[in-house]
């Protein structure tokens, strides 16, 4: 596999006006968008507002757009629905459960975003056991999670990267495992998808929560879910609206009544309701066009390599970078900070603050999140950028040094 030269990198910039303005590694928060984005959705709206409005090409457009999203994750079209964010696909899957009384589900809800909580947590009040598993080292606990399933487990989810500190998740081994024990795998992928390469069947993926904000540089408002095909047809729609209905008719229009007698869609498409975020469909297609053009396991390689770089850097100058030295556990997200509540030694969590303002005040667009400095990467960051937040950094502690003195 051939790595992001310079001037691909170079060239992949020059679409982002936002890295001329700032060091931008906030793709934790939500990506900046490209040139290509801004010209698809500003074509889209001239044509609202000129009445130029082909509602059959924007169907066709969204199907297109819905066989992007299938070929970026290795899925069939067919197990692909039309969502607005990750919360919508997660609860999309909760809801379509015929939950029963002493059912279980496990999750890791400290390395959870709360998207992936609340929805488990409200449950309980129909009898469902929610297991709660404890990180290890801030890292999602792989062999713990396994050991909390039993045969009343109906659903085990994870996030494939964490929000924060935003390690990467072994999502293969616990597809196995679910697979293994007949329990749902269901993954929030808002922090991996676009960035990480992502094969649902290699992974044994039954469902996956996506929204187009972060790794898929769109827009909010606009997401996708995936639904093993299996899978979906045992799931019961919780919302119905005609996308999701079987008419059995050539050149059906969206305002054609079957009859009372109905059947869903198959796969996924039972879960898409009414019309779709058309802007958001033409931002993520012109995205959707860059990544494929680069591939994910170029992407991923790229920002691992960057992430690394920037982690190794950040050690060296002696900032308790979570989690240590760089290994496997790194995708595209390097967090500074003390993971465990309370292991901070006095100060340092003042000493992190200045740090953020003295970055955020030269430019560098970061977030922070649980007290800890969180910097992410996409394919539009390069070496330039690591080099410069760690030229910065040192400049700080040495100022640190002398106001200390
Ligand atoms: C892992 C994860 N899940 C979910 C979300 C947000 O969900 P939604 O797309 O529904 O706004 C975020 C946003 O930060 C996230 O990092």
């Amino acid at each position: 596999m051939k790595t992001l030269t310079q001037v691909e990198t170079a060239e992949i910039r020059q679409k982002f006006p936002v890295m001329k303005a700032c060091t931008y590694l906030d793709l934790g928060g939500r990506a900046p968008l490209s040139t290509d984005v801004l010209a698809a959705v500003t074509r889209h709206l001239d044509d609202c507002v000129q009445g130029r409005v082909d509602k059959d090409a924007w169907f066709r457009q969204a199907e297109a757009v819905r066989n992007r999203y299938a070929a970026l994750i290795n899925a069939q079209p067919d197990e692909v629905a039309y969502t607005k964010n990750t919360s919508e696909g997660l609860n999309i899957v909760c809801a379509g459960i015929d939950w029963q009384s002493g059912d279980n589900v496990v999750l890791c809800p400290e390395l959870e975003h709360p998207n992936n909580i609340y929805l488990w947590l409200n449950l309980r009040r129909r009898g469902v056991e929610v297991r709660l598993v404890k990180p290890r080292d801030g890292a999602m606990p792989i062999d713990e999670l396994i050991a909390a399933m039993d045969e009343r487990t109906r659903l085990l989810t994870v996030s494939s990267v964490s929000f924060i500190p935003g390690f990467r998740t072994d999502v293969e081994r616990l597809g196995r495992a679910c697979r293994a024990r007949g329990a749902l795998f269901l993954v929030d992928g808002a922090q991996s998808v676009g960035v990480l390469h992502t094969d649902v069947e290699a992974m044994c993926i039954d469902a996956l929560a996506v929204s187009t904000q972060k790794g898929l540089m769109a827009m909010y408002g606009m997401g996708f879910l995936y639904v093993r095909r299996a899978v979906a047809e045992q799931l019961d729609p919780a919302y119905v609206a005609r996308f999701g209905i079987d008419i059995s008719k050539a050149d059906a229009h969206e305002s054609d009544f079957g009859g009372t007698e109905f059947s869903f869609l198959p796969g996924a498409r039972r879960f898409d309701l009414g019309n779709y975020n058309f802007a958001g469909v033409c931002a993520a297609e012109a995205s959707l066009a860059l990544i494929a053009s680069i591939g994910t396991k170029r992407i991923e390689e790229h920002v691992t390599a960057l992430a690394h770089a920037l982690g190794r850097g950040l050690i060296e100058l002696g900032l308790p970078v979570c989690g240590g030295a760089p290994g496997p556990h790194i995708a595209q997200t390097i967090s500074v900070g003390h993971y465990e509540a309370g292991a901070a030694s006095p100060g340092s969590a003042d000493t992190l603050r200045r740090l953020h303002r003295h970055l955020l005040e030269q430019g560098v667009k970061l977030s922070v999140r649980r007290d800890m400095l969180r910097f992410s990467m996409h394919v539009y960051n390069g070496m330039e950028d690591i080099d410069r937040v760690l030229a910065l950094c040192k400049d700080f502690l040495r100022r640190e040094k002398t106001r200390a003195a």
